[in-house]
């Protein structure tokens, strides 16, 4: 049984405040929730403390992103030890994103960069969520597959089989993403099975069955449960929709 994930990525909004009063409302709210999911958070960084601070949190939480060096003179950059030097105290922070389609976009982050980081990650025994997906003129040529597949070969393949057990996957067409435009059922559905398959051939059945795929891009309470209906869609990573509690949890209750 693959893991079923819905996750929130916060990108730069919500102010320390901002985060507290969202604590309070979801710890409120926590008894709506009626799907068995694992459900994770992913604040601006400097918020993780303020998060897991916070009474009765026991959500977990991730961080946007980390360096693809280990230490050294980066100046303005976190790497994957100081993320894991957090968790030993609070023991709730495991994932971390990679490879966002922002930060492909406007940090330049090439698949190589990216393999990199998701080195970084599994060497301190954090969860990679590996992003991908195709901007819209790849779609228009029809070169979309083509894109994700090599998003898949050159920031993952050159993991062991026990290796890429241990992150996730989010396909988020990049055309989706904030826009309002979400990828149809059936679009995420073939993208989803396409992603399983690739990992088939290079590793074999049991890994491609056991590592979760989720689908990000303008997933709402409207769309959400025909999207997470799909055999090979395993949740959501929401921007937008999961700042607002309600609608983060009508996502969640989707599953
Ligand atoms: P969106 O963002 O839900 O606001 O489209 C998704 C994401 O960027 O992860």
């Amino acid at each position: 049984m693959r893991k079923k994930i819905v996750a929130g990525n916060w990108k730069m909004n919500l102010l320390d405040e901002e985060v507290i009063n969202y604590v309070v409302d979801f710890n409120s709210k926590k008894g709506e929730i009626e799907s068995e999911v694992e459900i994770i958070i992913f604040p601006a960084s400097l918020y993780l403390d303020t998060m897991i601070s916070m009474p009765d949190w026991d959500i977990k939480i991730g961080a946007q992103n980390c360096s693809q060096h280990k230490s050294g003179a980066f100046t303005g950059e976190i790497s994957a030890e100081m993320l894991r030097d957090f968790d030993y105290d609070c023991e709730n922070l495991h994932y971390c994103l990679v490879g966002h389609s922002e930060r492909r976009a406007y940090f330049n982050e090439t698949n190589t960069i990216l393999a990199q980081k998701v080195d970084r990650l599994l060497e301190c025994e954090l969860k990679p969520i590996y992003c991908c997906g195709e901007e819209l003129e790849q779609r228009k040529s029809e070169s979309h597959f083509e894109v994700v597949k090599s998003q898949i070969i050159e920031g993952l393949f050159h993991l062991d089989e026990k290796q890429i057990l241990n992150l996730v996957i989010a396909y988020e067409p990049v055309w989706a993403i904030g826009t309002g435009e979400t990828a149809t059922s059936k679009q995420a559905q073939e993208m989803h099975q396409f992603i399983r398959e690739t990992l088939k051939e290079k590793y074999n059945e049991e890994v491609a069955n056991s590592i979760s795929i989720l689908y990000g891009g303008s997933c709402k309470p409207s769309n959400a449960k025909e999207l997470f209906s799909q055999p090979d869609i395993d949740g959501g990573l929401i921007g937008g929709a999961s700042l607002e509690v309600d609608s983060f949890i009508q996502i969640i209750n989707s599953i």
